[in-house]
């Protein structure tokens, strides 16, 4: 193997650039080899826009948020959006991508991305491109993973943002709603939220009934505690109620985001509790910026464990934390299906002894 490209695909992260930085500075002292960018994630593949990197495109870029290689969520080589008269049609461009790593002479191929992203890689995978993953979302919701990296720094934020809430509802003795993204899976809320000192978190693994989340806010006030702060994932399920975020947003092609479920729940427990209630979307805040400590630690770990994979031709595998190692998993058990909250796990164990009610 001579030469690597690596590619970042799907919402962007906090810590990608911290991995493009490892797998540059890896491929380049620790094997010789030469890697190429590859520019807005697949659909540079497609088209064939690419650039070699070097020590010195990557130098400073440890701490900053976003990609330098830029990032699309439409893009799918296999179901690739062409416009004909007017008309939209899916063509498969993944022949051209095969065809354009060929004439670049690109014997390996890094792809740093969530499950859209890493499931086209394993489709790569099986017509015989030697292709390596690495786990990104802020979601926390890839398989065969303990943790992807992103995940801390959108939780650290979450809380922040929390904390800011918590003076100002006491202050106004109102109920706070934050809510924070996790279509499947409510990792950040969870999180966050035991971080964050919540008094309820609502997640899409436990439907919540809208009379415990009122019961337990009103029997709070009459305590004394004549605030309350509710965190909300977007995907959450009101037992009973309309599913809000209906489909993915991601393959959505409208950049306005659906959202709405802190909204909806507001005013339904401004109603129900009679006290002032309040909503921040903490939005794509929680996905720009800066990566945590941990986060740019794990992206470095990532970033050089798979430039190894690549050289120890590991293809067809991802990166992956299994405490205390990095270790190289199919990327068949990583996708295809969100990892939940396990509802009987510790944490949330941990959360309702506290105090911390999950309208269950
Ligand atoms: O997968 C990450 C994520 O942040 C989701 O939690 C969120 O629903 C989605 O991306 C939003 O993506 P975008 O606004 O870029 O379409």
């Amino acid at each position: 193997i001579k030469r690597i490209g690596v590619l970042t695909g799907g919402g962007d992260c906090p810590g990608l650039n911290a991995v493009i930085r490892a797998v540059v500075k890896t491929a380049i002292r620790r094997y010789n080899l030469e890697v190429i960018g590859i520019i807005d994630g697949f659909y540079g593949l497609v088209n064939d826009i690419m650039e070699p990197m070097t020590e010195e495109k990557v130098a400073g870029i440890l701490h900053r948020g976003g990609t330098i290689l830029g990032t699309t969520n439409r893009d799918n080589p296999f179901r690739y959006a062409v416009e004909k008269e007017g008309q939209l049609t899916f063509e498969d461009r993944s022949e051209q991508c095969i065809e354009n790593l060929r004439r670049r002479g690109i014997d390996g191929l890094v792809v740093i991305g969530g499950d859209g992203s890493l499931s086209i890689a394993l489709e790569f995978h099986k017509k015989g491109i030697p292709v390596v993953g690495v786990p990104k979302t802020i979601d926390n919701d890839l398989s065969a993973t303990d943790v992807t990296f992103g995940f801390d720094s959108a939780v650290t934020t979450a809380t922040e943002a929390l904390d800011r809430l918590h003076t100002t509802a006491e202050s106004h003795h109102r109920i706070m709603i934050l809510e924070v993204m996790g279509r499947y899976a409510g990792w950040i809320a969870l999180y966050s939220g035991v971080a964050g000192g919540a008094d309820v978190i609502l997640i899409p693994e436990i439907p919540f009934d809208l009379d415990k989340v009122c019961n337990h806010i009103r029997t709070r006030a009459e305590k004394g505690r004549k605030f309350s702060i509710v965190v909300i994932a977007e995907g959450a399920k009101e037992i009973g109620g309309e599913m809000v975020v209906q489909k993915m947003v991601a393959q959505s092609h409208d950049p306005v985001r659906l959202g709405g479920i802190g909204q909806s729940i507001g005013q339904k427990l401004e109603m129900c509790t009679g006290m002032e209630t309040r909503v921040t979307v903490l939005g794509h805040v929680q996905r720009g910026g800066s990566p945590t400590a941990q986060d740019r630690i794990l992206s470095t770990r990532y970033g050089s464990a798979a430039v190894d994979a690549v050289m120890e031709g590991k293809f067809g595998h991802m990166v992956a934390l299994r405490t205390p190692k990095i270790l190289a998993v199919p990327l068949q058990e990583a996708v295809g299906t969100a990892k939940q909250v396990n509802t009987d796990g510790q944490i949330v164990k941990a959360a309702k002894s506290v105090g911390i009610s999950f309208g269950d």
